[in-house]
């Protein structure tokens, strides 16, 4: 049984951008949430209020914020929150939803974050205090949930273990992170089993790399369990800057494309999600590797694509 609809979030302004070395400005960052917003996306994690000289792509988290103003009705802008300082900095820059951070692996915790995952946990707990008391929803990542780029294959009992924790300090949700993108659906198994024996399946979501073409089919594992939460990127955008080897997100037109396929309702529109991301490759003077943003719907009827072939019949 898989779901009947699938919420998507869409992490490129975030999670796609915060690697890029070519700087993208404000208001293009501002018009890409707004189209990725008019493509039917309801989530949109558009910033990080971490240290700006880490991530310097986002150091204009604010001003972002501030351009959007107010999410329409019906639509969350969220944001990375790495500690306190964050926190004030997002709450003034009236972010609706706080995403706090952590991994399943002590060694990439230890370079992302400067701090160990029981550090890092420590420090979450007034930052999931504030922000729920400021009535804002909260999202605990798990990174290197399936394979860490300095540890190896990341144990699953640590997964589950660290995403409970997020659970208990208040997160609303708990989102699994295949940062390096190097999980198979018997990965996504061995973490959603035992995870799903305590944890109900609405407050799980799935966030993976498609570092090795898997995304997709993790995707559909995920569904299988019941998850019918996933982030993606528009064009496939992505990248983290502490995860040596670290790819695109999946793409979110990929996702769209098979959740179409499926019969499960997005709400998004694949044409306005490929028009979402187009600007960015003139803007960071690359393609993007996202398969149906680069090939386009299936023409015919399916998808919305052209009713006539693009070849005459013989
Ligand atoms: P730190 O250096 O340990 O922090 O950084 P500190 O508390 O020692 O403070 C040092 C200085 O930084 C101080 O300034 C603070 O005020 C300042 P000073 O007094 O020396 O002038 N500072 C800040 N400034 C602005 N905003 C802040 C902030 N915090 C401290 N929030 C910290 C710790 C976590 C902040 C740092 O290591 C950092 O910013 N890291 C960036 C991590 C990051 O953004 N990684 C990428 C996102 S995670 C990801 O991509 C994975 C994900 O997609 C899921 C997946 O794929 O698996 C989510
Ligand atoms: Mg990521």
């Amino acid at each position: 049984m898989l779901p009947r609809a699938v919420h998507l979030t869409d992490v490129g302004p975030r999670d796609g951008l915060q690697n890029e070395g070519v700087p993208v400005s404000t208001e293009a960052k501002v018009a890409f949430v707004r189209a990725l917003v008019a493509a039917g996306v309801r989530e949109v994690e558009v910033s990080s209020f971490v240290r700006p000289d880490r991530v310097p792509q986002l150091a204009d988290a604010a001003e972002v914020f501030a351009a959007l103003g107010p999410a329409p009705a019906g639509v969350v802008y969220a944001a990375l929150v790495p500690n306190e300082r964050g926190l004030d900095r997002a709450l003034a820059a009236g972010v609706g939803k706080v995403s706090v951070f952590t991994a399943a692996t002590e060694t990439f915790n230890r370079r992302n974050v400067n701090a160990s995952v029981a550090e890092s946990l420590a420090r979450f707990a007034p930052v999931v205090a504030r922000a729920r008391a400021a009535g804002l929803p909260v999202r605990g990542y798990v990174s290197t949930a399936f394979g860490c780029p300095y540890e190896g294959p990341t144990p699953s009992a640590q997964a589950v273990d660290v995403s409970r924790r997020l659970l208990d300090l208040g997160c609303d949700e708990v989102d699994l992170g295949d940062t390096i993108g190097v999980a198979t659906p018997p990965d996504v198994a061995a973490v959603l089993e035992p995870l799903l024996a305590h944890v109900p399946v609405g407050r799980v979501v799935l966030h993976f790399h498609d570092t090795r073409g898997t995304a997709l089919v993790n995707v559909l594992e995920g569904m299988r369990f019941g998850v019918a939460s996933f982030d993606a990127s528009a064009g496939g955008l992505g990248g983290c800057p502490y995860a040596p080897g670290a790819s695109g997100n999946l793409a979110t037109e990929d996702l769209v494309y098979l959740l179409d396929g499926l019969g499960i309702e997005t709400g998004v529109r694949l044409e306005a999600l490929r028009d979402a991301a187009r600007p960015l490759e003139g803007l960071l003077g690359r393609a993007l590797p996202g398969k149906v943003f680069r090939a386009g719907p299936a023409p015919g009827p399916h998808c919305g694509g052209p009713v006539t072939p693009s070849r005459p019949p013989r």
